[in-house]
């Protein structure tokens, strides 16, 4: 007998271009850290909808401001003012602490490709050709799937096919000053674009002395620093910009994912040096800054600044980390176990490389939803307010799930 989920499974495969491979399942509704599925099975969900739903699912705060925002104004455009997307940069402008304005979009993608158009312009600004308008970026970095960010992007699996890619690109080794300071030696390079936490990559955290190593080359080559915090920003690693984690001074900083908890939303934060750059007709969207997706921003924005939630951060990401290495000891199956905050990953031996896919169908039927970052990582990205029960419950579910995969 066909199931109403395999039903719509089918369906998804018949439908939809096939870019993506979605697990069998059928969600249905979130309640803070738990989903159920459209037969009212329960999941704890580690992945958070890939680092969005950073305050859970259906938290009333931003039920409230979206139901408020729907009965009164769903969109403007830019050729008008309304309030929620100018409170939300006002607020996201004195939360940084460099940012001096803000251009808001609808994905992380369009965030990191109005970075590159601003460090082009920028660099066009000061009378410098195009051959040296060269922006920088890392080896396992991922920025997007526009044309111009899957070029950012510098892993040829997500670029293969697609070429001729535009130019002006140039990449460096990750967490290597040395690679960075021959790359920009030319003194061609424009602006460094870099996340402070790798994610797609494996979950790879910056080492703090790279970070400042790369503000300091930026400085004496004359290029902006510009951090992609599409995923690690907005409190997961423990601050709310994860450069303020790392005590670094960014030019740019892109901003997605959990900035509207769950509504599309992006943005670009300028600092000084740049943020006279991009003027009237340079740039532009027409869903950038839609009412409905800033109302609810702003409320996750003052949600994510509270002390006690950045401390919930700390408090979870210990308790993961904690039944990780028991988990460990029990099954030996970690090489190393990385990140910061609530952005963890589990490396996979060897000996079980490539089985991360495999490891999250155990989940699945343990009742976890968990993500992978590459065929060897397993990664952890849950909401930031997750409760210690929920914590606890998807711990053990994985342990189960762990123990059923090792056999
Ligand atoms: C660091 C980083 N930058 C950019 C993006 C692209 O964001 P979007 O999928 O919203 O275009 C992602 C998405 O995973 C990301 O993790």
């Amino acid at each position: 007998m066909t199931t109403a989920n395999d039903a719509l499974c089918a369906l998804a495969d018949d439908y939809y271009v096939p870019v993506y491979r979605p697990r069998r399942i059928v969600l249905d509704r979130g309640q803070g850290s738990r989903i159920f599925d459209i037969d009212g099975r329960e999941y704890v969900d580690f992945g958070g909808g890939i680092a969005v739903n950073a305050l859970g699912h259906a938290h009333p705060a931003l039920i409230e401001a979206l139901t408020a925002q729907a009965g009164k104004l769903w969109h403007t455009s830019n050729v008008f003012v309304s309030e929620p997307p100018l409170q939300l940069a006002k607020a996201l402008v004195e939360a940084s602490g460099f940012a001096r304005r803000v251009f808001l979009c609808n994905s992380g993608a369009e965030a990191n490709e109005a970075a590159i158009k601003l460090a082009r312009k920028w660099a066009a600004g000061q009378g410098r050709p195009p051959e040296r308008r060269v922006i920088l970026t890392f080896r396992g970095s991922f920025h997007g799937r526009t044309l111009a960010t899957v070029t950012a992007t510098a892993q040829p699996k997500y670029q293969e096919g697609f070429e001729p890619l535009p130019g002006g690109f140039r990449y460096s080794d990750f967490n290597d000053l040395a690679a960075v300071e021959a790359a920009m030696a030319a003194g061609d390079v424009c602006a460094v674009l870099v996340e402070p936490v790798q994610g797609e990559g494996g979950v790879m955290p910056a080492a703090p002395e790279f970070l400042r190593g790369l503000r300091a080359l930026c400085d004496r080559h004359g290029a902006l620093l510009m951090l992609d915090e599409i995923q690690c920003g907005m409190a997961r690693t423990g601050t709310l910009f994860a450069c303020q984690g790392y005590g670094v001074t960014p030019d740019v900083v892109t901003l997605a994912k959990a900035l509207g908890g769950g509504m599309p939303i992006g943005a670009m934060l300028v600092g000084p040096k740049a943020g006279e750059t991009l003027q009237f007709g340079s740039h532009g969207t027409t869903f950038g800054g839609n009412p409905m997706a800033a109302a609810v921003a702003g409320v996750v924005l003052r949600e994510l600044s509270s002390p006690a939630l950045l401390a919930n951060v700390e408090r979870q990401a210990a308790a993961i980390r904690a039944s990780l290495a028991e988990i460990d000891t029990e099954l030996g199956l970690f090489d190393e176990v990385r990140g910061r905050g609530l952005m963890i990953g589990a490396q996979l031996r060897p000996e079980h490389a490539g089985k991360a896919a495999e490891i999250l169908d155990r989940c699945v039927e343990h009742g976890l939803l968990l993500l992978q970052a590459g065929p060897d990582v397993l990664r952890f990205v849950p909401a930031l307010n997750i409760s210690d029960a929920d914590t606890d419950e998807g711990m053990s579910r994985l342990h189960a799930a762990l123990r059923d995969y090792a056999g």
